[in-house]
């Protein structure tokens, strides 16, 4: 998850200079790795139908139903066979550039700890099951390990052009929120929603969220939130096409022409957009008026 705030200069006592600390997997106890499986089998009796078939193929080729908390290094070494990437521990938050610079070079940075079993449906900070379970199963697929790794150049780029709030847009709602359009209907492959229970199904069955074709510009230009369902969801039409609008696309022209234009706010649809559900709105509603 991209962080706009940070608080350490430097990497904590125990970190490498790059940041990584070791997994430690021997360190799990027998109930870390029983939130793992209750997630796990959680999510598995939602995710057929609803995710992603890219998705759903990188948990198999990972081998991700094995039992248990997945330990990197063998995790990295499949990875590594199929796309080149690897999976690497960090405390937590860690710098823009550090974070953009390991996904530049096909390293996916992750936390190594494990939510408590009375955290099963939300966590602020991305652990271990947010970050494997909902990011490294699309890292499989060639296209998105080409994305991910181009977004890592792309965020250096933006943080020296100054436009990185409007690139972190792009992975919010691609990488952490995204859906994508497939012949049977709409699916989601983004982990923000993949390794959430509630979520899987609200981003596909709910009323209340607008649901919108994918608009790199207006993408950039909107709000979103962090702490709670999102009021927007972005629908690509393939991961081809994912592709050719960011990796074969250079975003300097893009970003001046939406460096002065005002902010989107979150739930508004706009005339030009593709729109597939002009969300109800009623669960921001609701929860707003709590
Ligand atoms: N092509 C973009 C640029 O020129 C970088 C990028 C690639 C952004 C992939 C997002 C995803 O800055
Ligand atoms: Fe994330």
């Amino acid at each position: 998850m991209i962080q706009e705030t940070h608080v350490l200069a430097c990497p904590p006592d125990g970190a490498a200079a790059d940041w990584t600390i070791p997994q430690n997997w021997e360190a799990y106890s027998a109930q870390d790795h029983k939130v793992w499986d209750t997630l796990f089998e959680r999510q598995m009796k939602l995710l057929p139908g609803r995710a992603a078939q890219a998705y759903l193929n990188g948990l198999e080729a990972l081998r991700l139903s094995e039992a248990g908390i997945p330990n990197f290094e063998e995790l990295s070494e499949r990875l590594m066979k199929l796309t080149g990437w690897q999976v690497v521990a960090v405390p937590g938050l860690v710098p823009d550039d550090v974070f953009f610079d390991h996904m530049a070079n096909r390293r996916f940075v992750a936390g190594n700890f494990i939510r408590r079993p009375d955290q099963l449906d939300y966590i602020q900070e991305p652990d271990v099951f947010h970050d494997v379970f909902g990011h490294v199963p699309m890292l499989a697929d060639p296209r998105f390990a080409d994305y991910l790794e181009a977004y890592g150049r792309g965020g250096l780029r933006a943080l020296d052009l100054g436009m990185l709030k409007q690139l972190g847009r792009l992975y919010w709602y691609t990488v952490e929120f995204g859906l994508v359009r497939e012949a049977e209907g709409l699916r989601i492959y983004g982990s923000g929603i993949v390794s959430s229970a509630a979520e899987s199904r609200f981003a596909l069955d709910s009323d209340s969220p607008n649901r919108i074709g994918f608009d790199l510009r207006r993408v950039m230009r909107t709000d979103y939130r962090i702490d709670d369902f999102q009021q927007n969801y972005f629908v690509i039409d393939s991961f081809d096409d994912l592709l050719r609008q960011t990796v074969e696309t250079d975003f300097a022209p893009l970003y001046d022409s939406i460096r002065d234009l005002p902010d989107i706010p979150i739930a508004t649809i706009l005339p030009g957009d593709e729109v597939m559900t002009n969300g109800t709105q009623e669960y921001a509603r609701a929860k707003a008026a709590e």
